[in-house]
């Protein structure tokens, strides 16, 4: 619990400083974290330069300006008009009111966020993009409150990494698809051993560092959630410039740290598939 508070306080703060134009002091280029970059489109080795202009010209500023992801999960996921997109963590909104405008007015894209701030902020910015086929829910991602195979994609950026049960997100996002249904996300994934000193670190878990699977962890848990055809692309590796940025400010040995972990935190696209055949075949829904 109290890591969720601590994440939640994190992105109330990222709302508020988008909202009010604030946004990071101007060192924020050696101070920043996985996740901080929500002003700094171009310092943030994770958050930077995810987006197009041609998709920067389809949503409000503001709305670009509270990108937290990881990756671009609305570039590479396939989306069909008339389906139904959900989005996990879903901050500011951008991929929400993007896949909005990818399927369609016949479609709809749901965010779902536990932030109050954050929904407020996503909807200001639906609003101001005049999107009408998308709704912000509030409510965890551990416990959608959406029923069993209302979407036909889930997509997120930048959040699973997040929860201290990933299990249980993979399994209410299985719960949630329609057979069929596909699973399109971007996240933080570890390939190779990192120190545990990283691995203890609340404001690193909070920052989308700590709490990022192996990319053979994730594979396992998505099949044992059901799912199948499932495939890891990386789209960002974080050499060592990378890693010195986001551990700084932390409290580490930053010279030694960075070296360790060089090449091993990436970005990556992961696909998977709820099998079309899954008749009720999900697991009961987490009480
Ligand atoms: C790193 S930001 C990513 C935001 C957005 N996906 C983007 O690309 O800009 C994480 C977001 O996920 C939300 N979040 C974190 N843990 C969550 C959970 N367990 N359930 C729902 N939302 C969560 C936070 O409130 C925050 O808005």
């Amino acid at each position: 619990m109290e890591l969720k508070e601590r994440i939640k306080e994190k992105y109330r703060e990222a709302a508020r400083r988008v909202t009010t134009g604030e946004g990071l002091p101007a060192d924020c280029c050696s101070t920043t974290s996985c996740c901080d970059g929500f002003a700094a489109a171009s310092c943030d080795p994770i958050t930077s330069n995810l987006y197009d202009a041609g998709q920067a010209g389809q949503i409000p500023e503001a709305a670009l300006k509270a990108s937290l992801g990881c990756g671009n999960p609305t570039a590479l996921a396939r989306l069909n008009a008339g389906e139904t997109v959900l989005d996990l963590g879903s901050g500011g909104g951008i991929d929400v009111l993007l896949s909005a405008r990818r399927v369609g007015p016949t479609g709809k894209a749901y965010g779902l966020d536990m932030t109050d701030d954050m929904l407020a902020l996503a909807r200001r910015n639906q609003r101001q993009a005049g999107v009408e086929n998308a709704e912000f829910l509030k409510g965890e991602m551990e416990r959608i409150p959406l029923p069993e195979g209302a979407v036909d994609v889930v997509i997120s950026n930048c959040v699973i990494n997040l929860s201290c049960d990933k299990d249980r997100v993979l399994a209410e996002a299985f719960r949630v698809l329609k057979p069929g249904g596909r699973f399109a996300v971007s996240d933080v994934v570890v390939r190779g051993d990192v120190p545990s000193e990283i691995r203890r670190s609340m404001e690193l878990w909070v920052g989308c560092i700590a709490g990022a699977m192996q990319d053979s962890e994730y594979r396992d848990k998505l099949a044992n959630a059901g799912f199948t055809s499932i495939e890891i692309e990386p789209t960002r590796v974080y050499d060592l410039q990378d890693a010195r940025a986001f551990l700084s400010g932390q409290g580490l040995d930053v010279d030694t740290m960075a070296s360790q972990v060089e090449g091993k935190f990436l970005s990556a696209f992961i696909r998977a598939v709820k099998p079309s055949d899954s008749i009720q075949a999900f697991p009961p829904r987490p009480g």
